[in-house]
């Protein structure tokens, strides 16, 4: 053993990836296992290969005490089946093949057990039960030779971690693997669920467009002929279908925002808010509200139209919401280490703990707010850009006391 990590040409542009043999050398090496190792456990051999059948009976006697394990064993067939493998395996050990096909074959038992759903956990625990044995066999070694057996205990443990540590890398793989596949389903899914948005929303408005101006035309022609009665349910109509321009407005800027690359800048967060109260004190009646916001602030990295949208969503809802007189709304800001926390509070008439889980999903809006404007995706929106810039939001509130809405964003 060279314990010289040698890289395989055989590289991907992403990552590089250590030749069997070399991963061998290296993990050889953290474990300090040497050439002295491989002899000593060779030499154990004929004293294992005594003991090794009547170990794998009752190392499968073990695993059929447990229910978690059982589970996998209820074909008499695959057990045998099992076995035999098994009994090779612990053959193999003292064999002390050091090349790359035990780190093959290792790789093998944990792309197995993990196909099969067999949690590192149990394969570990179960390997207590061969290392419970080895030292069982001190007992029967004649004092004068115990010396050198003892040693070549310690050689056999450094080849079972050896084993170990193969065997979880491939269970981590398949993981990582699943994880991945995982990962990509999403990312397709959600990018098609926002294809669907656009698309639906686009459909939808014409027909919309078509109905609103048949109902003005309908109060333009007849307003004054019909009986009121008639015409109320018309501009009743016609304020649905306003509603609804509106809530298709905002899915189709949504569903086109997520569509466009983000472009990140550097960006004062204090003159982000400044902007953002200006145009809320031009939307609302800002009167009775005070606004106590932190006077210096971090900068940060990040796309700025997309995080003055939610700060101008954050600080109207709190406007919009507010039942207090006087109504106070704080923004405050800090760095902290490779991030930036951002809260906006107020002291409002707060969101009970049930509404708390509800609030981010698309279309949920609270029945005490039912009277006023809104579609019930301003905050879904705000929790999506959020995410999308890699950060996280999540709110605390306490019922009559007030509302605060916390931002970790990467800075
Ligand atoms: C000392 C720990 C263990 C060792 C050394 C070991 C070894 C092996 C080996 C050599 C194979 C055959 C792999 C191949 O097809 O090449 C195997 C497969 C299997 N092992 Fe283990 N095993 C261990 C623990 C466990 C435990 C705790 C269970 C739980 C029930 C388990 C259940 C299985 C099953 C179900 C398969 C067959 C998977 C398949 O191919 O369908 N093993 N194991």
């Amino acid at each position: 053993m060279s314990h010289q990590p040698n890289w395989d040409a055989s590289t991907t542009e992403e990552t590089i990836h250590l030749s069997d043999e070399a991963l061998l050398d290296e993990r050889c090496a953290f474990l300090q296992l040497t050439s002295e190792d491989v002899e000593r456990v060779r030499a154990l051999k004929p004293i294992f290969e005594a003991v090794n059948r009547a170990f794998v009976d009752q190392f499968y006697a073990h695993l059929l005490q447990f229910s978690a394990t059982a589970f996998f064993l209820r074909d008499e067939r695959l057990v045998e089946r099992l076995k035999a493998a098994q009994l090779q395996y612990f053959v193999s050990l003292f064999d002390a093949r050091m090349d790359g096909s035990r780190v093959a074959e290792r790789r093998r038992i944990g792309d197995r057990h993990a196909a099969a759903g067999i949690e590192p956990a149990w394969f570990l625990g179960a390997f207590n039960q061969y290392i419970q044995l080895a030292f069982q066999q001190v007992r029967d070694v004649p004092p004068e030779a115990r010396g050198s057996f003892e040693a070549g205990l310690a050689s056999l443990m450094k080849h079972i971690l050896l084993d170990i540590g193969l065997t979880l890398d491939s269970y981590y793989a398949r993981s990582t693997m699943d994880l991945r596949q995982a990962l990509a389903l999403y990312t397709q899914s959600n990018t098609e669920l926002r294809e669907f948005a656009r698309m639906a929303s686009h459909d939808l408005k014409t027909p919309l467009a078509t109905i609103s101006g048949f109902c003005e035309e309908f109060i333009d022609e007849f307003g004054q002929t019909v009986p009121v009665e008639a015409r109320q349910l018309i501009e009743a109509a016609l304020n649905r279908t306003r509603h609804m321009k509106g809530m298709i407005d905002e899915l189709l800027s949504m569903s086109e925002a997520a569509a466009q690359p983000s472009q990140r800048q550097r960006v004062k967060l204090r003159t982000l808010v400044d902007e953002v109260l200006e145009r809320i004190r031009l939307d609302f009646d800002t009167e009775p509200i005070q606004f106590e916001i932190q006077e210096t602030m971090p900068d940060l990295l990040t796309h700025p139209a997309r995080l003055r949208e939610v700060l101008y969503h954050l600080i109207s809802n709190a406007v919009k919401f507010m039942d207090k007189s006087p109504g106070r709304i704080w923004v405050s800001a800090h760095g902290e280490g490779q991030q930036v926390q951002l809260a906006v509070g107020d002291n409002g008439p707060g969101i009970s703990d049930a509404d708390q889980q509800r609030i981010f999903a698309p279309f949920r809006r609270l029945k005490q707010h039912e009277h006023l404007p809104g579609h019930g995706l301003g905050l879904y929106m705000v929790r999506q850009i959020v995410e999308e810039q890699g950060g996280r939001i999540w709110c605390t509130s306490r019922l009559q006391e007030g509302t605060a809405f916390h931002i970790i964003l990467p800075q």
